[in-house]
């Protein structure tokens, strides 16, 4: 065993050569947790809202990067259930951004055969943000290269109530409840559980994010704010995730 933990080793300092080298096992589904806007803003002397911004700037280049290697699912973290304690000029901000982005990328992604999908309670937000939302999945709906889940006003405490009561409205009872009826009931019903999650900015915490889904997902801390994660950091996580060893709770086979 070496000292380093494998999660630590950084793909940038290896030789270009092996950048080319498919990545294997991959995960099928990989979810982040796009943090650190605000000090990436502070570092800069810029106020919050134009690190926000700058966060925008790469979801294509992410979406492009995991695609490129071949996964099949992304979930982005962009607002949360707890978000909405922040101050009312930076949550206005936040929500507007996502018509803004919606706007501005998803034809792109349809190019790229990406399909979008919405992860949390849409039908408390405005109009024009439920418009664009559902403008984007419906454009997308046939795309199969990658699924991006974009979750906003999400909260996997708030997705577990509204499973609880999908079940007591549909009459299912008791003994009819499993672990498969429950994730059935949840936003991501169909989708796979995460495998990898990643979080940026550092921060060693889930903040409500796939509370469900993650049990047994492999955990990607990186220090990088979210507006300078790019495709040498997609790739360097991917890397780490491939050198895990995953039990489930068994035992490593001989
Ligand atoms: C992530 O950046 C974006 C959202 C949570 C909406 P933050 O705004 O949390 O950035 P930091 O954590 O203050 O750096
Ligand atoms: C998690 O980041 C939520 C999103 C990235 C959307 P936060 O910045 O809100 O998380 P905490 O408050 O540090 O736990
Ligand atoms: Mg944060």
């Amino acid at each position: 065993m070496t000292a380093t933990r494998p999660d630590q080793e950084q793909a940038a300092s290896e030789p270009a050569l092996a950048d080319a080298a498919p990545i294997h096992p991959l995960p099928r589904h990989v979810a982040i947790i796009m943090d650190g806007n605000g000090r990436w803003a502070r570092a800069r002397n810029l106020p919050r809202q134009a690190g926000h911004r700058a966060g925008t700037e790469n979801i294509r280049r992410i979406i492009e990067g995991f695609a490129e290697h071949g996964v099949e699912m992304i979930t982005l973290y962009a607002f949360s259930t707890e978000n909405w304690s922040r101050p009312p000029e930076e949550v206005d901000f936040l929500l507007n951004l996502i018509p803004e982005v919606l706007e501005r990328e998803t034809a792109k992604l349809h190019e790229k055969g990406a399909r979008l999908r919405h992860l949390g309670r849409l039908d408390v937000l405005a109009p024009d943000i439920q418009r664009a939302v559902r403008d984007a999945i419906e454009l997308t709906k046939n795309n199969t290269r990658i699924t991006v889940n974009l979750a906003f006003n999400y909260g996997g405490r708030a997705e577990i109530v509204d499973a609880i009561r999908a079940l007591l409205a549909e009459g299912v009872p008791a003994e009819a409840v499993t672990e498969e009826v429950v994730s059935a009931h949840l936003y991501t019903a169909g989708a796979p559980d995460p495998d990898l999650i990643i979080r940026t900015a550092g921060e060693m915490r889930l903040s409500n994010f796939l509370i469900w889904q993650a049990a047994y997902a492999e955990y990607y801390s990186t220090p990088v704010y979210w507006p300078d994660f790019g495709k040498d950091d997609v790739r360097a996580a991917l890397l780490a995730y491939s050198r895990r060893k995953r039990r489930f709770g068994g035992l490593d086979p001989h």
